[in-house]
């Protein structure tokens, strides 16, 4: 019995090391968070997934403010993204030239959702 619960312990801590939270449902996102994701269809999604861990041209975006870091090994956060937006990143070129900063702030906080 004893030995049975830890098992059930062990395999729930090994899951919860491997998985990162779900997405919030886009029925529940709220005014700007859903301009935000518009502004990702828009800009983002020839090139990036926001819904499934797989790669397009880019790597998949899910989760990637409840990773430590971005792919590339830099710190995942607003100013390291933002910067990715407007500067580009490697084979990524820069995609910020449509958005004016509100929309960037609402695809960031679309992006948190993620
Ligand atoms: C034309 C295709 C394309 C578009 C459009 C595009 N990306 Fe990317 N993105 C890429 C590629 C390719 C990479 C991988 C770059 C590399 O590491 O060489 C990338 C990498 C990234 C990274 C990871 C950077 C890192 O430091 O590892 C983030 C974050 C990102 N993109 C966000 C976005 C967001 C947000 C948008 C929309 C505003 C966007 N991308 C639009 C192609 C694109």
């Amino acid at each position: 019995m004893v030995r049975a619960c830890f098992l059930l312990l062990l395999a729930a801590a090994l899951a919860g090391c491997k998985s990162t939270p779900p997405p919030v449902p886009l029925a529940q996102l709220n005014a700007q968070q859903m301009h935000g994701h518009a502004v990702f269809q828009t800009n983002c999604s020839s090139c990036h997934y926001d819904r499934r861990d797989a790669s397009l041209h880019g790597p998949p975006l899910l989760g990637v403010f409840k990773k430590p870091s971005l792919p590339s090994g830099a710190p995942a956060n607003d100013e390291r993204v933002t910067a990715t937006i407007l500067h580009g990143h490697g084979l990524m070129p820069a995609v910020g030239g449509a958005m004016d900063q509100q929309d960037i702030d609402d695809l960031l906080a679309y992006l948190h959702t993620l």
